[in-house]
């Protein structure tokens, strides 16, 4: 397939390109576009045959449905109704990372729910995104903008690297704000964090006293596992590499770090090291990049998916991870870590 490739400024688009994705969105192809999360690989949402396409280009499996991506709060045509509850968190949180889970209307196919009878629904706050949905005239289905497994993509390079030739056109719009993927909350039952992402369990529970964290994000799945988020089970955001979360005091962890370094280096295989800013200069031997600023969690999420995905570029066989505290943005950030290592986690 042939795709075309644009790159926008995002606080001035070219208003003639996103005129053109959108008729391409309409017409029944594909476009990806960033969002503030991470970019997204789009198809009409009313369009069943149009959504067929995304899981083909990503080899996504059937059951695992799609968020569809709006660019107003006028979604009364795709859902059955809108809980009082669900409309705080609307006024509040939209456009932004937050996918809420609404029980669908008889517009929403059933390919996009994987069949069931709930759609996830988001308002992105980067512009782009929000002004091709517009320019569609009609909500967009989308998926991360990786190939099935793969980190998710924070920038246009991985999108290139997963999807040229796969879809219609790629929007390039620089690298994402927030760089982990909206938060899924459903909101049909009892208020309940299906995945945790861009906004919090701490901000959200200002709003929902009674909300809680599904179990399924803290567990390691097994065969009998099955998450309300169907993606939940699935190994994602997976390197090619092994990778080990090591989790305690952080001296301890540079110290068993360098351990399992040199032990593995002295096999003969190429080991990488995730470390922090604080800790970027204690690791002697092995391939070592930073993935932010302790202090400021928020840029470890932005540069997580990159970093991995570096290391795959890096041909190395071994990652050992440093984990980062269980809180605010942390939570999400460990959450896509520890799939990422295959729950591979060693505790000193
Ligand atoms: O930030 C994001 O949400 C990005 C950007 C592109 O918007 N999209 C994204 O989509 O991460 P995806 O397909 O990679 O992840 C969607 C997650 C999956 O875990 C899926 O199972 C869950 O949301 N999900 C979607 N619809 C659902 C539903 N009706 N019920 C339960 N979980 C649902
Ligand atoms: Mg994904």
């Amino acid at each position: 397939m042939d795709t075309k490739v644009y790159y926008l400024d995002r606080n001035n688009p070219d208003f003639d390109v996103l005129k053109y994705a959108g008729s391409v969105i309409r017409g029944g192809g594909t476009v990806v576009f960033p969002t503030e999360t991470v970019y997204g690989l789009g198809a009409n949402a009313l369009d069943a045959k149009a959504c067929k396409k995304i899981f083909e280009a990503k080899g996504r499996p059937q059951d695992n449905p799609l968020i569809v991506h709006v660019c107003s709060t006028s979604i009364d045509d795709f859902v059955e109704k809108i809980p009082d509850r669900a409309k705080k968190l609307m006024d509040r949180f939209w456009p932004g990372p937050l996918t809420i889970i609404f029980k669908k209307s008889k517009l929403i196919p059933d390919v996009i729910t994987a069949g069931l009878d709930t759609v996830g629904i988001r308002m992105p706050s980067n512009n782009i995104a929000r002004e091709l949905v517009r320019q569609s005239g009609v909500p967009i289905a989308a998926p991360s903008a990786n190939l099935s497994g793969r980190p998710s993509p924070t920038n246009v390079k991985h999108v290139i690297d997963d999807l040229y030739g796969k879809v219609d056109v790629i929007l390039g719009g620089g690298n994402c704000d927030v760089g982990l993927e909206s938060t899924v909350v459903d909101m049909t039952e009892r208020p309940a964090i299906l995945r945790p992402g861009g906004i919090t369990y701490e901000q959200l529970k200002e709003l929902i006293d009674d909300i809680y964290i599904d179990p399924a994000v803290m567990k390691k799945p097994d065969k009998n596992f099955r998450p309300k988020a169907p993606g939940m089970k699935y190994r994602h955001y997976a390197p090619k590499a092994k990778m080990v979360l090591i989790r305690g005091g952080l001296e301890d962890v540079v110290g068993k770090i360098n351990e399992l370094c040199r032990e593995n280096m002295s096999k003969g295989l190429k080991v990488g090291i995730l470390s922090t800013e604080q800790t970027y200069d204690k690791y002697p031997f092995g391939t070592v990049l930073s993935m932010g600023d302790r202090k400021r969690p928020e840029t470890i999420a932005a540069n997580i998916f990159d970093r991995l995905r570096q290391f795959d570029d890096l041909g190395v066989d071994l990652i050992l991870s440093e984990a980062v505290e269980e809180k605010n943005i942390g939570l999400s950030i460990m959450n896509r870590m520890k799939k990422a290592a295959g729950y591979n986690i060693i505790n000193i």
